[in-house]
């Protein structure tokens, strides 16, 4: 298939899939992200040379928010060893909302059950080292310049300081964390962190070639530089499969079957081995904060070009 027949096809599974925006609601618990227009839907897709298909909304910046956890585990994992982290994290799913404290405290020992859950990510955000907030941030910043080859990634500011003021909920996560001894850092500091590294912008063309560096087992298609090991890429695909869409993963590992991670402002980024990453954007979410029609588009997609894993 060449590239424009592609395309074409792309934005037929698009169109069908933007239907059922209607359906989802956009985030609303972090303020600045209730001002989203609900209707968009982008798809991107990068090849392994490089080359991108879009349809639809893929220059609009959105933030990563939750889709930043699985970078946030590789620096992790780079800085610190496998070892050291899943001391402190735990690599099973856990069935609850990403937001649930509940399991926190039931399961001994207190640690948070994976990475992906904002508990789980708190976690790991405390593991990331620099002598303080900026430069532990700069170590993120700038894997993303490098791997979406955009020296411009940067945090947005507004919706950084939304979550920021109302983020009661994972400041009782990371405070239950430093009573368990998960946490060992300064609380604040590390909270800081967490909400900087889920405000970082991107667009879905750059998810899509972030995607496809976890596609190359870590090597950036476009430059032919290894960023990360592939024992670390291998991690963070298996939990993609696992914990990525949060309760939805066994639904969405049978319906679409591509490792994916989700974030509340409506990005989804998807990998399928070898062939291809994908990233899309539409900010109208479904009760688990997966994007509906993001979804709805992976499953079309996977069926069409027969890109399922299982
Ligand atoms: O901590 C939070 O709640 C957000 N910054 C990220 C959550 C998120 O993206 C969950 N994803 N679907």
């Amino acid at each position: 298939m060449n590239i424009e027949q592609a395309t074409k096809q792309l934005e037929r599974l698009r169109k069908e899939a933007s239907t059922c925006t209607g359906t989802g609601k956009v985030a609303s618990y972090i303020p600045e992200l209730a001002k989203e227009d609900p209707c968009q839907l982008g798809v991107s897709i990068c090849m392994p040379d490089g080359t991108i298909l879009s349809a639809g909304e893929v220059n609009k910046p959105f933030t990563l928010q939750s889709i930043s956890k699985i970078f946030s585990l590789i620096v992790a994992l780079c800085q610190n060893g496998h070892q050291y982290v899943f001391e402190r994290v735990g690599k099973e799913p856990t069935g609850d909302p990403f937001n649930s404290i509940i399991k926190l405290e039931t399961i001994k020992p207190h640690k948070p059950l994976n990475p992906m859950i904002n508990a789980g990510a708190i976690a790991v955000a405390g593991m990331i080292q620099g002598k303080n907030v900026q430069e532990r941030l700069e170590c993120l910043l700038d894997m993303l310049r490098k791997m979406t080859g955009n020296p411009n990634i940067h945090v947005n500011e507004a919706v950084y300081c939304s979550e920021k003021k109302t983020a009661d909920r994972n400041r009782a996560l990371a405070w239950f964390l430093k009573d368990s001894g998960v946490l060992t850092g300064d609380v604040e500091e590390t909270l800081d962190l967490y909400f900087q590294h889920c405000s970082i912008e991107v667009t879905a063309t750059e998810v899509a070639r972030l995607g496809m560096v976890l596609a190359a087992d870590g090597v950036d298609v476009c430059t032919g530089e290894r960023v990360f090991p592939a024992e670390i890429a291998r991690i963070c695909k298996t939990f993609m499969v696992t914990c990525g869409m949060y309760n939805a993963s066994g639904e969405f590992a049978i319906d679409v079957g591509i490792p994916a991670k989700s974030g509340v402002a409506g990005g989804i980024m998807a990998t399928v081995p070898q062939r291809m990453g994908i990233g899309v954007f539409g900010p109208a979410l479904d009760e688990k904060g997966n994007s509906v029609a993001g979804v709805k588009l992976l499953e079309l997609l996977s069926k069409e070009w027969n890109l399922g894993i299982f």
